[in-house]
């Protein structure tokens, strides 16, 4: 019951507070599958080291330019070099390229359809941007944890041990995959990075805006602290 609420409090402060983004306006507007997903890879792969704010009109000119993934799969990389300039890290756009053409050459012009394909199949794709890919395109019911999902993940669970260790990794991925909407896995997922991007942020967290303070351990921790050794971490 508790996850429930945490799901449900967590949405609607999203569907208030979310900043609207042309990926995001597409997840939901655009009815081709191989569209949808082949626009969230690409937004998905440019946002693994560049803030939103910069993505924006990089992936807006991308997308223009490019609609499909057989639009850029055509394309040469210097045409590719060329649009990702200023974005830095180019083997990213390389690695786009590279993995348009497979998907025309190989797949028969069909993007991956579950976050285990797209993570097998695609250049560039790790397990998180699968995740994320498999979730926000194609509705798939996967947790999604990158470095901001981390820092929510360890402070709503109290959770102080190195989260770069394998273990810990493994077990906040667990958590996601407990903790994501069985409806709307990708705006949950959203959701948390949005969280972590304007609520739980590095620089310290504004608890008093948090969506899903009351089931926070690290915010019950600070400001209940005779409870400190009744709670398990
Ligand atoms: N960072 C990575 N993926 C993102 C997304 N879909 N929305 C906002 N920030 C992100």
């Amino acid at each position: 019951a508790d996850v429930v609420l945490l799901r449900s409090q967590l949405l609607s402060w999203y569907d208030q507070e979310k900043r609207e983004l042309p990926w995001r306006t597409l997840a939901v507007t655009e009815s081709d599958i191989n569209i949808r997903t082949y626009a969230v890879w690409v937004s998905e792969i440019m946002l693994q080291q560049t803030q939103v704010a910069t993505v924006k009109d990089y992936y807006n000119r991308w997308m223009k330019k490019w609609p499909r993934v057989q639009d850029l799969a055509a394309a040469t990389l210097e045409e590719v070099n060329q649009m990702w300039a200023g974005l830095g890290y180019y083997s990213r756009g390389k690695r786009l390229h590279e993995g348009a053409q497979k998907v025309v050459t190989e797949l028969k012009g069909q993007m991956p359809q579950t976050a285990e394909e797209l993570l097998k199949q695609l250049p560039g794709v790790g397990r998180y941007t699968a995740a994320a890919v498999g979730s926000i395109a194609l509705g798939q019911v996967t947790g999604a944890v990158d470095g901001n999902v981390i820092r929510v993940l360890c402070r709503l669970r109290a959770i102080g041990a190195d989260s770069t260790s394998p273990a810990v990794t493994e077990a906040l991925w667990n958590l996601a995959n407990s903790l994501v909407d069985r409806e709307r896995p990708g705006d949950f997922n959203q959701a948390m990075m949005e969280l972590g991007a304007r609520v739980c942020t590095p620089k310290g967290s504004l608890c008093s805006q948090c969506p899903v303070q009351s089931h926070c351990r690290s915010y019950r921790k600070v400001h209940f602290k005779q409870e400190q050794n009744s709670k398990k971490l």
